[in-house]
């Protein structure tokens, strides 16, 4: 099964993730968690997340970009759900061998990533990276859709359509991991 952790704090204002998640949720076997409708007040199940991850055989983080970084309740949600015992730590194997991947999206173009002196946007990757890593998952290529703040809806649909065929890749090269029927959104779906 593939878990999306989705992490909007605007999920009804989405345009860019919404469409990504639109050419997706037919999928067999792909569950998808809203965060932020699931836990407007930032009061999140620890259990019932953590029996989700559980189910899981890849996890995906998808937001948009923020500050450089994630929406403060993904963050949240890690600091919280990947416990001691549990994520790590002495009998904390669960996310052992479960991938991990990142899909978010930017209002800015790769120019935007070039402040600093870290010119490579995957360098923003690595929080998440060393975390899964860590945690004993199994790293993914990130996947980005860069520039939405200009860009039309060919180049939107083209990257749902990638968005699309990446989850289809990994669940052939998994197939042990599909069941035969789509999953439901947790959360509000008609946003
Ligand atoms: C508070 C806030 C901070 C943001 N920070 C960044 C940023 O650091 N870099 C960037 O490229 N876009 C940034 N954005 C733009 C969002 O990433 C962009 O609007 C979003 O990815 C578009 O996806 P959506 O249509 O699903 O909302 C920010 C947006 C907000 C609201």
């Amino acid at each position: 099964m593939i878990l999306i952790i989705y992490a909007h704090p605007y999920p009804r204002h989405s345009h860019a993730n919404k469409r990504l998640l639109q050419e997706i949720k037919d999928l067999p076997d792909v569950k998808i968690r809203s965060l932020y409708d699931l836990y407007p007040d930032f009061t999140i199940d620890i259990k019932a997340e953590q029996k989700a991850v559980e189910e899981a055989d890849l996890v995906i983080f998808q937001h948009p970009m923020q500050w450089y970084g994630l929406p403060p309740l993904v963050k949240l949600w890690i600091d919280k759900v990947l416990e001691h015992g549990w994520a790590y730590g002495q009998g904390g194997d669960v996310l052992n061998g479960k991938g991990c991947m990142w899909a978010v999206t930017t209002g800015g173009n790769e120019q935007h990533f070039q402040l600093g002196h870290h010119p490579d946007f995957s360098a923003l990757a690595q929080p998440l990276e060393a975390t899964a890593l860590y945690c004993g998952m199994k790293w993914q290529p990130y996947f980005a859709l860069h520039n939405t703040f200009t860009c039309d809806e060919v180049a939107i649909s083209a990257a749902a359509l990638a968005y699309r065929q990446r989850l289809i890749d990994w669940q052939t090269a998994h197939p042990a991991a599909v069941a035969v029927q789509p999953q439901a959104m947790e959360g509000e779906t008609n946003g």
